[in-house]
């Protein structure tokens, strides 16, 4: 504790006017009804009006009374399901199941100062859903139309192009279908007070060059994109749809598929329909066209999508028949392989209320380690609510203790405590580090057949001695940037106040500072005990083991997937643009090799 705390220089941060500006817009926003979506999204449909057998009745443009057969059928309304859905109906019919409800009338997504409130929802209607890796680590994935984009921190910055060439992607197309997505949904940021402090902390300890304010992957300190407006209102992945064309997409909120079927009658199981849900719990289920090339595409993120193959018959042989589901391919692959990039965290309490921020700043380092930053917390005047944003523990990000004692008692022991604790320990920020590529990897299983249950996660952070390195020389750079003359410039105020609300961050189990940074053992277990997640886990379906390079699952016809779960490595910083990107290029391209020309794109 001593060498931070002496490197520190008390902290003074002015709550800004802008601050004040953006609240009170925010909740003029707020204050908005949200009447206008249905207008704007017709094609947006409660999955209890589905009938597969009388299509007019729900989709009265279809205006056939034989049961409609989709072109393409895509399972997960996310971060690759929108884009790709919005390009294949340019052409082809299409269905999109969501699981979850729309994004645009919840002001727990819409508004960014609801970014850790949103997480920690529980609620039935809530558009995340917490799960809890066997490491300990809590974690939450997307329940609602445009996915993890309706629930993320908003960074947005595209993966490098070292990384499209080991990908295989044609860079040509990745270079338009990039701006595809930031047309509608990205904006520049304004950066706030804490962000500006962390990059020019990065530069003076020597993350350089600067490379400004760029969307592209470069070594050196940047800022990047954001999919919040400047008013802190989210964009997301579900606004792409409406590049859509609305006579052929048919999109279906709170349908929770529960298994593909499949032909198994030829030489390879054919993929042929999906059996869904509705929200009032009657079950449907939609075919494919016969036609060829028609194709279900599961995009249901990295936990979701090995969990259906699985459900669905696909995956260790010996595994499934223990849960009685019949097996139409063996394949020990599926779930194998997930990754999740390790999250540390210094948290550097102010003695002023700071400026909310998320994710604007980015360091990328040559040694593996990203760093970045947020600040703010749900401190209002209005409200009681003490929250710490990013790191909140109400969403069971609680890097104070270990992960295995990170239980839900925990949880509200802490939340019971919150109240005796000083308001001055919410205050400050945030800086992070982030292991760029993590060689830990761990795998998935079902614990049930049921998909409401979340499969068993298991990701051993840190189990490989190079990750723990990277964590130490991560680390090492925050500490150097917390003690640079620009961070401590910024943080003004004196040594004594500091030292107090360090020693009260600590005491209230918020914070813990790595007592000896010279010490590599001692970071060593720092590391691991506050280990928490930026949610970029990934894997479960690699390419190459579980499908082809161009997404076909192996020895199965007419059955896709596209979305993190095909990743080895997490692209760019952070992947939400990639993962956009990747739904728009595959789309494109499988409009292109079906129509050729006539696909006029
Ligand atoms: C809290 C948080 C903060 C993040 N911050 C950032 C950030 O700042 N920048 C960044 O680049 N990345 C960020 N990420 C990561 C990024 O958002 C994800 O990597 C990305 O969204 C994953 O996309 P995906 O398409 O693989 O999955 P998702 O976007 O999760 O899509 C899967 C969809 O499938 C649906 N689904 C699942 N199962 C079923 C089923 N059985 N039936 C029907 N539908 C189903 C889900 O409800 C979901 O909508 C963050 C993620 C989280 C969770
Ligand atoms: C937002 O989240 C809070 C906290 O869990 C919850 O009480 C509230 O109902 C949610 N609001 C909406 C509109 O879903
Ligand atoms: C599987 O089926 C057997 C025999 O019908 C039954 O005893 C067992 O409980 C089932 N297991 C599961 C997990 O459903
Ligand atoms: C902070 O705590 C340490 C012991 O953990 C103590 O020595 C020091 O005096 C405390 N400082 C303040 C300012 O309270
Ligand atoms: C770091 O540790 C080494 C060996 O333990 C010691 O020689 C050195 O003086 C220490 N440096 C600082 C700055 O404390």
């Amino acid at each position: 504790m001593a060498a931070v705390i002496g490197a520190l220089v008390p902290v003074i941060v002015k709550l800004s006017l802008l601050l004040l500006c953006l609240n009170i817009n925010s909740s003029l926003i707020q204050a908005r009804k949200w009447e206008s979506w249905k207008d704007k999204y017709p094609f947006i449909k409660p999955s209890s009006s589905f009938s597969s057998s009388s299509p007019s009745n729900a989709w009265s443009s279809s205006g056939s009374n034989e049961a409609y057969d989709y072109d393409y059928i895509i399972v997960g309304g996310g971060t690759a399901g929108c884009p790709l859905a919005a390009t294949l109906s340019q052409k082809f019919s299409v269905l999109l199941l969501e699981r979850g409800g729309v994004p645009f009338d919840n002001a727990n997504v819409t508004l960014m100062q609801n970014f850790h409130i949103s997480l920690a929802d529980t609620s039935p209607t809530s558009a995340s859903q917490i799960f809890v890796s066997t490491d300990g680590v809590f974690n939450v994935r997307a329940k609602v139309l445009g996915g993890g984009t309706s629930i993320n921190a908003g960074f947005y910055s595209r993966a490098s192009e070292s990384y499209i060439k080991k990908v295989g992607w044609d860079s040509k197309l990745v270079s338009e279908s990039f701006p595809w997505i930031e047309k509608q949904i990205v904006h520049r940021p304004i950066l706030a007070p804490w962000q500006k402090a962390v990059r020019d902390g990065l530069l003076e300890v020597g993350i350089s060059p600067f490379n400004g304010f760029t969307y592209d992957h470069i070594y050196g300190t940047k800022s990047g994109g954001t999919i919040f407006d400047r008013f802190g209102r989210r964009k997301t992945a579900a606004e792409l749809l409406t590049s859509g064309n609305p006579e052929k997409l048919h999109v279906l909120v709170h349908a929770t598929v529960q298994k593909i079927e499949f032909d198994t009658s030829g030489k390879k199981p054919r993929a042929v329909a999906v059996v869904f849900e509705d929200e009032k719990g009657n079950q449907h289920k939609a075919f494919l066209s016969k036609t060829k090339g028609s194709e279900i595409i599961v995009s249901s993120g990295a936990i979701g999508s090995p969990q259906i193959l699985l459900l669905s018959g696909i995956g260790p042989k010996a595994e499934l028949e223990k849960l009685n589901i019949s097996v139409v391919l063996d394949n020990k692959f599926v779930g194998k392989g997930m990754s999740d990039n390790p999250l540390n965290t210094i948290f550097v309490p102010t003695n002023r209320p700071v400026q909310q921020s998320l994710i604007q700043t980015v360091g990328i380092t040559k040694m593996g380690v990203y760093i970045e930053a947020s600040s703010g917390y749900g401190e209002s005047e209005e409200s009681i609510q003490c929250d710490h944003g990013i790191a909140s523990a109400e969403i069971g990000q609680l890097s104070a203790i270990p992960p295995k004692q990170r239980t839900h008692e925990a949880i509200e022991a802490h939340k019971r405590n919150k109240k005796n604790v000083p308001r001055e320990v919410f205050r400050g920020g945030f800086i992070l580090e982030k292991i760029a590529t993590p060689l830990s990897t761990g795998h998935l299983s079902l614990k049930s057949n049921k998909i409401d249950d979340s499969p068993s996660v298991t990701f051993n952070y840190f189990s490989h001695p190079r990750d723990l390195m990277q964590c130490v020389d991560g680390i090492r750079i925050v500490e150097k940037i917390v003690k640079s003359k620009h961070f401590t410039n910024f943080a003004q105020c004196d040594k004594e106040t500091l030292d107090k609300l360090l020693n009260m961050s600590v005491q209230a189990n918020i914070n813990l500072i790595p007592k000896h940074t010279n010490d590599t053992e001692s970071l060593e277990q720092f590391c691991k005990d506050t280990v928490i997640t930026i949610w970029h886990y990934h894997g479960g379906c690699h390419v190459g083991k579980v499908v082809s390079p161009d997404y076909r699952v192996i020895n199965v016809k007419r059955l896709r997937v596209i979305d993190g779960s095909t990743f080895t490595e997490s692209p760019g910083t952070n992947p939400q643009a990639t993962v956009m990107m990747m739904g728009r290029y595959i789309g494109v391209k499988i409009l292109r090799e079906r129509l050729g020309r006539a696909a006029g794109l």
